[in-house]
Formats: C-alpha cells, structure tokens, sequence
C-alpha cells in the first residue's frame, strides 16, 4: 500500500519538541484541508496518567510492560475537538498535569509501551486514510518510525527561548522553570535507546522561531497541496 495512493487520505507526519508548534500548526492545518488530526503524545501522556493512577512504578520497565495493553486508550480526530479517553474515561484534563508531565519519558522509553502505542497510531492513521482525506500526525517518531512513508515529512524547531515563551503561556508557568523542564525531556526524549526524536534527512526542518502560526500553517498546507498534486 503506497502512502501516495490516489485513492486514499494522504498523511502529514510533524515531529519536532515540544513547544516546537507541533499542536498549533497540526491542528491549523487539518482543519484547513479537511483532514483528520492525531496528537500521539496524548496517548504517551494517556498511558502515563493510567499507570501513575494504578500504582505502577513507571521506572520499572518490567512492570510498565506487564500493564501495557491493559487500558483500553481511545483517541477522537476531529481536529476541532480532538479527545483523549482511557478505559471509556476523559482524560484531556489530567494528561496535563505536572505528574504525567514529569513521567511521561519514563513510560515512552520503555519499548512495549512504543509498540503498542505505535500499534494502535497505524490503525487510526489507516481507518482516516481509508474514510477521508487524509490525517495530519504529531510526535516524536512519526516521520521515522510511525509513518515513514508519509508524502509530507517535517521537522519542526524553535530556539529555546521561543518554545519557553510558548509553553510557560499554555501551562501558566515561568518561563525559566518551563525551559529548564523542556531542556530535560529533550535530553531524556532525544537520547533513549527507543525511537529517539531525530530529524531524518527527507523531512523538511521548518524553524518557527520568528514566524506567526498562520505563517507557519500556510507553508505546510502548500506543502501538502504540491504532494497532493504530485
Ligand atoms: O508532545 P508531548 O509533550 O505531549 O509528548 C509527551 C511525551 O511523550 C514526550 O516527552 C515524548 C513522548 N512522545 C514520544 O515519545 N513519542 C511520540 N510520538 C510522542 C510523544
């Protein structure tokens, strides 16, 4: 099955860090083509928020392992309202929090945690190719592992600085305790033996430092039209 098969949804793979603009700009841009949108570290963080809720201690990869297919994680793409539940349960909310924020890398090092959730990721990406236009994918593994076949491949960054600004406003931190946070889960995130975040040499680096969202929106939904026409 080609990922450029004119009869199916076409796929948008952005990986980059977090603060990059991933979110913002994956969202913009379903929504302006019609497509569908999944956000994949909303189900590391889904993941996450289920083992620290059940007493799993998430440093131990045997018994993260043991736990991961048990909850059952469903995940909404409507880019409008996308959803995240756990066990029939929203998790939108809690997923936020600071203790899955601390936790969540512990739980995505652990390889039977990426498969499984790598899993799942093929199957909503192929049942949105197959019902509409197409769906747009964040994370940190997408464009390598998750969808390498993908026609649109990006990588989004952003100076430290930027992605502080940027988080520190969605989680009403400070700015310094905020970079200072970021700086540690790109460091756990980039360097785990798993499927690091790393920016292949066919995905377009797209730095949105000094660029508005609808600027950055607007180059990536040209670059999905010119592969759509391709
Ligand atoms: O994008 P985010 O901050 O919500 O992601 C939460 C964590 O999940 C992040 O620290 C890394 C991990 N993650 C991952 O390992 N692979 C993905 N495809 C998406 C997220």
């Amino acid at each position: 099955m080609s990922a450029q098969d004119s009869t199916e949804g076409i796929v948008i793979a952005i990986d980059g860090p977090s603060g990059s603009g991933k979110s913002s700009t994956s969202r913009g841009v379903a929504k302006a083509r019609e497509l569908r949108y999944l956000d994949t570290g909303a189900m590391y963080r889904a993941l996450t928020w289920w083992m620290l809720s059940n007493g799993v201690n998430v440093n131990d990869a045997d018994a993260v392992t043991a736990l991961v297919d048990t909850p059952v994680i469903t995940m909404g793409t409507d880019p409008d309202a996308p959803s995240v539940a756990v066990d029939g349960r929203d998790v939108a909310a809690e997923i936020r929090g600071r203790d899955v924020t601390a936790n969540v890398s512990a739980v995505s090092a652990v390889p039977a945690a990426r498969e499984r959730l790598v899993r799942t990721q093929r199957e909503i990406i192929a049942a949105a190719r197959a019902e509409s236009a197409g769906i747009v994918v964040e994370g940190r593994d997408i464009t390598t592992v998750v969808a390498p076949d993908a026609p649109v491949k990006l990588f989004l960054t952003a100076s430290p600085e930027a992605r502080a600004q940027r988080r520190s406003r969605e989680v009403r931190g400070d700015v310094a305790t905020t970079q200072a946070d970021l700086a540690r889960r790109d460091e756990l995130d980039s360097n785990r033996a798993h499927s690091p975040l790393r920016q292949t040499e066919d995905a377009t680096e797209l730095d949105t430092s000094g660029l508005t969202l609808d600027e950055v929106v607007a180059l990536v939904v040209k670059l999905a039209d010119e592969a759509r026409d391709r």
